[in-house]
């Protein structure tokens, strides 16, 4: 059995998402594959774009919706990757892309159940969905790896950053 710890959240506004982004950020392991699940407007956009800039991409960051895949050089000179597999036909065209990139310090993966068989497995999955005028927000370690992140990032997301309704 792999081992798994969650952690849940409610963001009450998008300032909320863009804070945990950072906390994110600030607590990743040296390399971290993210999945980003949630429908159509959950919020998986707003939070890879503030856990980039937290990383210190300054420059613009585009929807990787027609490109399937965007590249950042970040603050510390290694690469991230902002995918979006809503419109990808087949897993098959992940391939094509290259991107078994193993040197790429963060993988954020928005609709990453369509591409799951070309997909490195995650360490953490963030599943987002609308609840009452904010979003719940639902954290999951994976592996030893991602069950050490959450329990880094837990006592800062107790602070009272996110009080439940
Ligand atoms: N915690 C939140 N509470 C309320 N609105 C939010 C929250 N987080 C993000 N939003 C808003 O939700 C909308 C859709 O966000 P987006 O990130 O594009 O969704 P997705 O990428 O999942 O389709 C944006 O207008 C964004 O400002
Ligand atoms: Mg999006």
């Amino acid at each position: 059995m792999s081992e798994q710890s969650t952690l849940s959240l409610y963001l009450p506004d998008a300032g909320a998402t863009d804070a945990l982004a950072g906390l994110l950020a600030m607590t990743q392991p040296e390399s971290a594959i993210v999945h980003l699940e949630g429908d159509l407007g959950a919020g998986k956009s707003t939070l890879a774009r503030a856990w980039l800039r937290a990383l210190g991409v300054d420059g613009p960051i585009r929807s990787p919706t027609y490109t399937l895949v965007e590249r950042y050089r970040l603050r510390d000179g290694r690469e991230a990757l902002h995918l979006d597999l809503y419109r990808i036909g087949d897993a098959g065209e992940l391939e094509f892309l290259a991107l078994d990139d193993a040197a790429a310090a963060l993988w954020l993966v928005e609709w990453p159940e369509r591409g799951l068989r070309a997909l490195p497995p995650a360490g953490l999955r963030v599943a987002l969905a609308v609840e009452a005028d904010g979003r719940r927000c639902r954290l999951h370690g994976l592996g030893s790896a991602g069950e050490r992140w959450l329990a880094d990032l837990a006592p800062h997301c107790r602070l009272g950053a996110f009080p439940e309704p």
